[in-house]
């Protein structure tokens, strides 16, 4: 990625994060994610992403761990203030926390409230050339990330260099569509309300911003992917969301599946 593409993206992205509320000075922020929001600011987005990690944590990670001796080495890929990670070392794990943002509220920098309870690297660096070794990984966990790559193909190309023979990928918290007409949609709609509250569209990058079913099957296809896909059960609510949008006539709302997957050849 050139230097001045990902600079502004980086730019326009702090400033969307810092207006929504996103960070705290306050340590007990970050150690009480992603089950409770301390500032209340955001209580209803980390109600969904607490079901997300309790789901890959009970679901997910014992398939993963069964049969392997020890910590597993794991990359969080998109790591933000790295809440994952320390989850994942309190597990007993080697977690590595990756992002390319720095900032103290929302990046790599706010990782500094975990040291004292649990220890793990940083590392500045782009999810599509990473700096480890070949076969270095038992997972990659893509946490509400992978949707900013340009390239899936690219993306997932580089962690299948970094896994090692039968390890896995997984994706959490990436909006999921059964059609692609519907993840479009959902772009455009966000780039307007971006421009319309920020002044900006934020669409520097060319993100993917999503997935479809279709674009599973093709990346499954070209990549040698075989997922596994979990349904988590969000409540009522989120449930009641795909009647709603139809009885308003919108689109259909995301779903938020957890893809694992893993590299047959
Ligand atoms: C919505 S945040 C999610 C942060 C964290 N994983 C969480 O679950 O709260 C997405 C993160 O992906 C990072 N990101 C976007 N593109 C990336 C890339 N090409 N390589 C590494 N990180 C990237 C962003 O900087 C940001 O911190």
């Amino acid at each position: 990625m050139l230097a001045a593409t990902r600079q502004r993206f980086l730019d326009d992205y702090v400033k969307i994060r810092h207006a929504e509320g996103r960070g705290s000075q306050d340590a007990a922020y970050y150690l009480a994610l992603p089950f409770r929001d301390v500032t209340g600011k955001l209580q209803e987005q980390w109600t969904i992403r607490a079901k997300s990690f309790r789901y890959l944590e009970k679901r997910v990670l014992p398939e993963i761990e069964k049969g392997r001796r020890g910590p597993l080495r794991i990359a969080d890929l998109g790591a933000g203030n790295c809440w994952l990670s320390y989850r994942l070392a309190l597990h007993g794990h080697r977690p590595i926390a990756i992002d390319i943002l720095g900032d103290p509220l929302d990046g790599l920098a706010a990782g500094r409230h975990y040291q004292e309870h649990a220890s793990f690297p940083r590392l500045n660096a782009e999810f599509d050339e990473l700096p480890l070794a070949p076969a270095s990984l038992d997972l990659a966990i893509y946490n509400a990330s992978i949707h900013y790559s340009t390239d899936y193909r690219r993306t997932l190309g580089e962690i299948r260099r970094c896994l090692r023979p039968g390890g896995w990928f997984v994706i959490v918290d990436s909006p999921v569509y059964q059609r692609r007409e519907h993840g479009e949609m959902m772009v455009r709609e966000r780039h307007q309300q971006f421009q319309k509250t920020y002044g900006f569209a934020s669409d520097t990058l060319r993100s993917i911003e999503y997935f479809d079913t279709e674009m599973l099957a093709e990346l499954g296809r070209d990549l040698g992917i075989v997922w596994k896909v979990h349904r988590p059960w969000y409540g009522w609510q989120w449930a009641m969301r795909p009647w709603k949008a139809r009885w308003k006539g919108k689109r259909p709302p995301s779903n938020f599946w957890i893809l694992a997957g893993r590299f047959t050849a």
